[in-house]
């Protein structure tokens, strides 16, 4: 049974510190976290992150994702297309919040060239501390499942 505790985080070659800092993050609160890499810096390409790390997630292995590149964006339309995964970039904590609350996002994006370590880290404690509100907003989410 997949843990309710389980986060996988990948990037590219742009975001490794980032993400290392945000592993160690996550994990000191509990959270078992599953580091798919890359862990060196050559260049990359941010798809095959992105979709790696959606599986895990649309599989179930992990509850929660957190995927990163230079602006967030090119990661996180990779991880979109697979399906099952809700997945927004927020470069601020209000977005973060409320991609969980009312679009049951079950991926975030973080641009670690948009936002300093800081801010990443309150982004990704807004999100994992927010909850799907339901209600009207599973109507809706049930639309984009299609
Ligand atoms: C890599 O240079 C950069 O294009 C990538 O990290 C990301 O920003 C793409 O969306």
């Amino acid at each position: 049974m997949t843990s309710t505790r389980r986060l996988v985080l990948s990037s590219d070659h742009a975001a490794i510190a980032l993400r290392q800092t945000i592993a160690d993050h996550v994990a000191a609160q509990g959270w078992d976290v599953v580091d798919i890499g890359p862990t060196t810096p050559e260049s990359t390409h941010y798809p095959k992150h992105g979709q790696a790390a959606a599986e895990r997630v649309a599989s179930g292995d992990c509850v929660l994702g957190i995927i990163l590149c230079g602006t967030g964006q090119g990661i996180m339309m990779a991880a979109n297309k697979v399906r099952g995964i809700r997945c927004g970039v927020c470069s601020d904590t209000f977005s973060a919040r409320m991609i969980r609350q009312h679009n049951d996002a079950n991926m975030l994006s973080i641009g670690a060239r948009v936002v300093g370590d800081g801010l990443a880290l309150d982004i990704v404690d807004a999100f994992l501390s927010a909850e799907f509100e339901g209600g009207r907003h599973a109507t809706r989410v049930e639309m984009i499942e299609g």
